[in-house]
């Protein structure tokens, strides 16, 4: 069953951006006159109120909603950056920001294929390969980065990649068109040159995941239903949800993708803050090949494309699974125009195999419960690759982030019998370069309120002697992060290292001070040289954690605009001022992901892989808090009836054996 939000009341500071909104925010604009009719806009997006407004606001109170707008006027290298106030019709700030891209334009991109399909340097290129039907071509454009290259000087540009399509239906990425790079000027669609490398045959597989190319379909795998005769076990109210003792706001915005606001946790009646804002701040793909064709290749896909602009419409396919619900995401069109993306997030429950467990060996009691989550998700597609966000929320007062990575990997045509030493060799004269996804999360956590402070735990041996005295010792080393430079941190598996978020002035009832803990995964940092190009653009990714006393207008770990950035600009730059995190409104950055050396079976595409973080309570609670989750019916979780209690290994034997 699906559930729709046909509506979505504007009842609260933090709701989702309206048609109705955008549609003011941009006539506000245009009505001061500053902008001609060839004005494009990067971006419009809730300028979110301030914390006090979002903790005080009492339902039926007046809204004061603010739009935040980046136009873009011409094409220099220069962006508009804009705040209107709605509720009185006011421009608030107009700020000229030079030598600054926005993101790629949706517009844009298609000039840039368009000139360049029209250039005969190109068409040159295309000839030598053999290729006369441009219309049979792709071609992808890329964020150019930053090379210090004189055509980048002043302008937007992209690179681009062509990729040959024989039929519509055919996986370009099967047939990459190695050696030519076409650099275009986006903003005027005028092509400034195209590099040739020299020819490498094209690879001669098709690369089809399609159905009718793959042969014999399992014919074995028996229905799987998901059935919740009564419905889900959430609430939404507007963007409100409420599920078990959780509530949380759900919203998108069109850069980090989902967002989610205001996470508390319900207990003997009042709702504790556990996250006032979570998001995906950004994120960089860079490429380990060293060649002029992929050397230069990172992509921020949060900065430079935007995870909420390539958000899919989860109407088509399968994505989730069981009692849906959707929200539909309002985002605008580069003209200002408002666009619905229906189905943009995806709410369920999912069952989570067991959520703790424990047989009596002296009575046979068994006590089992069902672990149940809601999941809150969304999936965007970047050219050639999937990512799947799904937030997680569990009975026992855990959160997880997860990001699912699909879809087709980035390729590179090789000369046959190739063994290239940065790549591997995914089909005949076809390979796929080392790459890494990073992505930063920001957490702006408020454990029980905002004034919270940050420690490190490492688990290390304690020292041998006579307090030691058989050397099984270890201790729980805990060491306060106070300042912004001590809070630049790595993982580290071997100490089990996590991240202890306290609050100091709110104890449990056993006079502990209550605190989560950030629980990283097996998680690599940047691997490209601290000083390259994209070392210094992705300096966030060179740490898994950086902590941040909050500041409303820090949101992006590689900054407010990415593209074409010479670097520098985010985490590094606020933290070099070392403020102090002791006891305050902190902000967590974790940077995680993946480092992925292809397999042959990640092609023609890729099988999810999975990466991310938990935020797990520590002495948030007095006692394990899902006690109180009923036993599940039917039968299949009690003590079969009949049989005697279970008191040594001798009658735990007999159980098992077959009657
Ligand atoms: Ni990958």
């Amino acid at each position: 069953m699906t559930v729709r939000t046909d509506a979505r009341p504007l009842d609260h500071p933090l709701a989702m951006l309206s048609g109705a909104e955008i549609i003011e925010a941009v006539a506000v604009v245009r009505e001061t006159g500053r902008l001609e009719d060839s004005a494009r806009f990067a971006y419009i997006g809730l300028h979110e109120p301030g914390k006090e407004m979002v903790r005080s606001f009492q339902a039926g109170q007046a809204l004061e909603r603010h739009v935040r707008l980046v136009i873009v006027v011409g094409p220099e290298a220069g962006v508009i950056e804009a705040v209107v106030s709605l509720s009185d019709r006011s421009l608030l700030s107009w700020t000229l920001v030079d030598d600054t891209r926005p993101a790629l334009l949706i517009e844009e991109s298609m000039l840039a294929i368009n000139a360049l399909k029209a250039d005969p340097d190109w068409q040159a290129a295309m000839g030598r390969r053999g290729i006369e039907d441009f219309d049979s071509v792709q071609i992808d454009p890329w964020p150019a980065g930053s090379f210090g290259a004189p055509h980048e000087e002043g302008r937007r540009i992209c690179r681009c990649l062509s990729y040959l399509r024989e039929t519509p239906e055919d996986n370009g990425y099967a047939r990459p068109i190695e050696g030519v790079i076409g650099f275009v000027d986006m903003g005027r669609g005028k092509v400034l040159e195209v590099l040739d490398t020299g020819v490498v045959p094209l690879a001669p597989e098709r690369g089809s995941y399609y159905p009718e190319d793959i042969g014999e379909i399992r014919s074995d795998l028996k229905p799987l239903a998901i059935t919740q005769p009564e419905g889900p076990s959430f609430t939404v109210e507007g963007n409100l949800v409420c599920w078990q003792r959780w509530s949380l706001r759900v919203a998108m915005d069109p850069f980090e993708g989902l967002v989610l606001h205001t996470v508390g946790y319900e207990d003997s009646g009042r709702v504790r803050p556990v996250l006032h804002r979570a998001s995906v701040s950004e994120m960089v793909v860079p490429y380990g090949d060293p060649g002029p064709m992929h050397g230069w290749k990172n992509a921020f896909d949060v900065g430079e494309w935007g995870l909420g602009r390539m958000a899919n419409s989860l109407t088509l396919g399968c994505d989730c699974l069981g009692e849906i619900f959707y929200f539909d995401y309002v985002s605008s069109d580069e003209r200002g125009r408002p666009h619905t993306l229906a189905n943009a997030i995806c709410m369920h429950e999912e069952d989570y195999g067991i959520l703790w467990k424990h047989v009596d060996l002296h009575t046979g009691r068994t006590e089992v419960r069902r672990s149940r989550r809601l999941v809150v998700s969304s999936i965007a597609t970047v050219g050639n690759y999937e990512y799947g966000f799904y937030w997680y929320f569990y009975l026992d007062g855990t959160i997880q982030m997860e990001v699912k990575l699909t879809g087709i990997m980035s390729t590179m045509g090789i000369e046959p019998g190739a063994s290239p030493r940065h790549a591997t060799v995914i089909a005949p004269g076809l390979a796929a370069p080392f790459h890494q996804h990073l992505f930063n999360v920001r957490l702006d956590v408020e454990i029980d309120g905002p004034a919270n402070t940050v420690y490190e735990v490492d688990t290390r041996p304690s020292p041998a002697g006579p307090e030691n005295p058989w050397g099984n010792a270890f201790d729980a080393v805990v060491t306060p992060l106070k300042t912004e430079l001590e809070a630049q941190r790595m993982v580290d598996p071997a100490t089990s290292r996590c991240w202890k978020v306290v609050n100091h002035s709110s104890t449990n009832g056993l006079g502990q001070p209550v605190a989560f803990k950030l629980v990283p995964g097996p998680t690599p940092t940047l691997l490209a040289d601290p000083e390259s190009s994209v070392g210094r653009r992705a300096r966030f990714a060179t740490r898994n954690l950086w902590v941040t006393p909050y500041a409303p207008d820090e949101l992006r770990a590689a900054g407010n605009h990415p593209n074409q950035h010479r670097g520098g600009d985010g985490l590094p730059r606020w933290t070099a001022a070392d403020r102090s995190i002791a006891d305050t409104d902190v902000v967590l950055w974790h940077t995680f992901g993946v480092t992925h050396i292809p397999r042959p079976e990640d092609w023609p595409v890729m099988p999810v892989e999975y990466t991310g973080f938990t935020l797990v309570p520590v002495g948030f609670f007095d006692r394990n808090p899902a006690l109180d989750v009923p036993a599940t019916g039917g039968g299949h979780c009690a003590t079969p009836p009949g049989l005697p209690p279970v008191t040594d290994d001798v009658q735990r034997r007999d159980r098992r054996r077959p009657r």
